[in-house]
């Protein structure tokens, strides 16, 4: 028999216009609170490396920065992610707020993907492993979780209009699965939808997936909320089961879906049903009586720095090791490559966040050995946008879009890039009608041809020294850049000598946005690095001991809005590269990316190390592994593929990616990552898993049955270490059309030297099991199945076959 709840009789005590109100955002963070009825205000903040706060992108309080989502993905470790999600609702709290947008779980469909940075894996069964650590980790502290982007959202090419064709097979085996284990296993309070269409709908408004699979064949009971500006319709996302639209003020609620329940669009049973989903959200995560005052501040806690800290290093991938590392007395270091001094600890977009600090390889290593033992060489640049200007700018505001009259608000800007939401200017000029112009001074250090480069999402202009050098302002055209409301970056060359300052003006004017309103502007100036530098670099190398290349992108590449054009190491690095080992044989290659790129050099490199983007203790973190006080962690959540061509969407048919006319679609199908390379007979450069350690390990005597697998993992080196056993599991007679082997269990192995464990690895039927569209459930066929167990997807040691008995089962 069902009892009433206090919610309950909150939400039949709530007026109809009080019930919609909960259901769109008060701003861009936050849900209104009803006074009348002692409802607090609902608090959201981004999500997932961190907690921003309720501040812009830029700026704003600063926050713990932890591992991006394939640096977790890499570290194959739940009860970390755990710790990880335990430690975020901390940060959560700390910005006053309630419910943290996070974690981000699409899946590594193509290798170009601009956000993979922050998503785990290719694989759903390592996802979603990870996704319910993480979120049972945020929630245990009492904060929401909204895992997101629900669903079909692996590309930022037209990412709020696309269309993903994706087979229900592929859905309900690979794409939906992580959200299924966070809903069933982990409880997960909130979902965000993504801003694709799924198969002709927008998801905001799909019914099929918010109604039928989420709450009917799922039972879920917590709320949906939109992507932003991501709910368009009133009464088809009300109805296809969208609680809450953000963010706000509302454009498709409020007075709008009062009208549509008038009219018999929507049914007051229906916005009840939202109000109480909102409500119960509410009292899980305490805002329903929060009446706390809103603060946010910084809390920089000694064990958030251990924790990311040793992250760093568990996520951090040892993907060769000729005897180089680890370092020992590496005597001399010349320490290479555009990212050696400049910490790159996260991806870009709406995971940004100010971090606290941030450690670079540079300040990692000196703080261990003394600047004295390294020689540093930048050797070459890998941005993709002119380095920002910093020191006092000014901005000046215009109430009108035309620069007329006095400025109505100044302000100072510490670097030349911002992002500018509502709230702005002090609220002093309507966001969508305003001009504002920014003045800055730069000095040359050197002299020759400086490169100005400008892009921002309104019309904008640069003079240097009163001289026009970029126009995007009669020539303004979409690009990638601000969430795909910006143009790209146009640059202009000027002639500096040595010392010179000149005065930047840049001049900007608001335009409509397509989808994300805001303003926002980046400009910066460099000197463009020739052969010199490059030469200088292979000179440093050659006359140090060791040399160590730290070499990637950043988060200006592996970002929100934008997928790559390739996966090449950008500007002159494979050449970096190359100059450096033909220099020193003894050099250490350190990547750092948001996925894998070509290493044209791979041959002659003695030892590589992928650390992904770290967060705020990278250099830490990556100096811990290269002296061994840490283990390299970390194994591959995605395939390295040796060619971009051999990734599973290279098909020739730009509708199979990036998409054409508005849709993508997943022809692939089951066939992703290392099941593609598998059924293709493609070597990767480096497979799914793979990951080396500074010690052996060997395994034996495999036990299984259907329920699971044992066998014994035995560290044969002389010193302490990790490694992931990992079961994958396939059909004796292979099914036509479907994955030789997947991934079905795995396990993060800590051993001391000569030490050996028994390890199990539990599985379930549903791991046999395929989805049966006809039957709308999973279906076991009865027969022979292998379990092969190995240290990655090619490195297979043991294999066993089991017998399963036919079963079906519920979705
Ligand atoms: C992103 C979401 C994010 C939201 C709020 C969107 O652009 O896709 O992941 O949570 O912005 O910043």
């Amino acid at each position: 028999m069902s009892t009433r709840t206090d919610i309950e009789t909150l939400v039949d005590a709530l007026t109809l216009e009080e019930q919609v109100s909960l259901l769109s955002g008060e701003d861009f963070w936050s849900v209104p609170a009803i006074a009348r009825l002692g409802i607090g205000k609902m608090r959201v903040t981004d999500g997932p490396n961190g907690a921003r706060g309720s501040g812009s992108l830029v700026g704003g309080v600063t926050a713990a920065a932890f591992p991006v989502g394939i640096s977790i993905g890499a570290s194959w470790d739940p009860e970390l992610a755990r710790e990880i999600g335990v430690a975020i609702a901390e940060e959560v709290k700390s910005k006053g707020a309630h419910v943290s947008l996070a974690p981000t779980v699409n899946i590594h469909r193509s290798v170009t993907n601009g956000r993979n940075f922050e998503c785990y894996s290719e694989d759903p069964e390592l996802t979603a492993a990870l996704a319910v650590g993480y979120v049972e980790g945020l929630q245990s502290q009492g904060i929401s979780a909204t895992i997101k982007h629900f669903v079909g959202n692996e590309s930022e090419i037209e990412r709020t209009t696309i269309d993903s064709v994706v087979d229900e097979v592929a859905l309900r085996e690979i794409y939906l699965r992580p959200f299924e284990d966070a809903v069933k296993i982990a409880g997960t309070w909130g979902i965000m939808s993504s801003y694709n269409k799924l198969n002709g709908s927008y998801t905001a408004e799909n019914e099929w997936l918010l109604g039928q699979v989420l709450r009917r064949d799922w039972g879920y009971d917590g709320i949906v909320m939109s992507d932003w500006f991501g709910s368009r319709t009133t009464a088809p996302t009300v109805n296809a089961g969208l609680d809450l639209e953000m963010p706000g003020p509302t454009r498709d609620r409020g007075a709008k879906l009062v009208a549509a329940v008038e009219t018999g669009a929507v049914s007051r049973d229906t916005i009840r049903t939202r109000a109480l989903n909102m409500l119960r959200l509410m009292q899980r995560t305490g805002a329903l009586h929060d009446d706390r005052p809103f603060e946010e501040h910084a809390e920089d806690r000694p064990e958030h720095r251990a924790l990311i800290r040793r992250a760093g290093a568990e996520g951090t991938v040892l993907l060769k090791n000729d005897g180089l590392l680890p370092l020992a007395d590496a005597g001399k270091l010349a320490v290479i490559g555009p990212n050696a001094s400049v910490a790159q600890i996260m991806g870009g977009g709406s995971a940004q966040l100010n971090p606290h600090y941030r450690v670079s390889p540079w300040d990692g290593l000196a703080a261990r050995l003394g600047p004295d033992a390294l020689a540093h060489a930048q050797g070459c640049t890998n941005h993709r946008w002119e380095p920002v200007v910093t020191g006092n700018l000014t901005a000046e505001f215009f109430d009108n879009q035309d620069f007329d009259g006095a400025p109505v608000h100044t302000e100072t800007l510490d670097s030349s890039i911002a992002f500018w939401i509502e709230g702005m200017a002090d609220g002093k000029v309507d966001p969508a009608r305003f001009s504002a112009r920014v003045r800055g001074r730069y000095t040359a250090e050197e002299a020759g041809p400086h490169s100005f480069g400008l892009h921002a999402a309104g019309l904008a202009r640069l003079y240097v020294d009163g001289q026009l050098v970029v126009d995007v302002w009669d020539n303004w055209t979409p690009g990638r850049t601000f969430f795909e409301e910006g143009c790209d970056e146009v640059c202009g060359l000027v002639d500096l000598a040595k010392g010179q300052e000149v005065e930047i003006v840049m001049e900007l004017r608001s335009k409509p946005a397509a989808n994300l309103h805001h303003s926002a502007f980046r400009f910066g100036v460099s000197r463009p690095l020739g052969d010199a530098e490059i030469t200088a670099a292979a000179k440093a190398a050659a006359e140090a001991d060791t040399a160590l290349v730290f070499v990637g992108r950043s988060g200006e590449w592996d970002t929100e809005g934008s997928d790559l054009e390739d996966i090449r190491l950008p500007g002159r690095q494979d050449e970096l590269v190359a100059a450096v080992l033909a220099a020193n044989p003894k050099t250490v290659v350190v990547l750092q990316t948001g996925g894998p790129v070509e290493m044209p050099w791979v041959a002659d490199a003695p030892a590589i190390l992928q650390a992904w983007y770290p967060g705020q203790e990278c250099g830490n973190a990556i100096a811990d592994v290269l002296f061994g006080d840490a283990e390299p962690g970390g194994r591959l959540p995605q395939t390295f593929p040796a060619r971009w061509e051999d990734n599973p969407t290279r098909s020739q048919d730009p509708e199979v990616y990036p998409g054409l006319d508005g849709r993508v679609r997943y022809e692939e199908s089951l066939m992703i990552g290392y099941r593609h390379y598998d059924a293709q007979g493609i070597t990767p450069l480096f497979p799914f898993g793979h990951g080396l350690s500074y010690t052996r390990f060997e395994m034996a005597e495999l036990s299984a049955w259907a329920e699971g697998a044992e066998l014994t993992v035995t560290n044969t080196g002389d010193r302490a270490g990790s490694t992931v056993v990992q079961l994958y599991l396939g059909p004796v007679t292979p099914v036509e059309g479907r994955p030789k082997r997947v991934l079905r269990g795995f396990a993060k192995v800590r051993l001391g030297a000569g030490e050996s464990a028994r390890i199990e690895i539990p599985l379930s039927p549903r791991d046999f099991a395929r989805f049966d569209l006809a039957g709308q459930c999973w279906q076991v066929a009865a027969g022979d199945y292998r379990i092969e167990v190995g240290f990655s997807a090619t490195d297979l040691r043991l294999d066993a076959t089991v017998t399963a008995a036919a079963a079906t089962l519920p979705v």
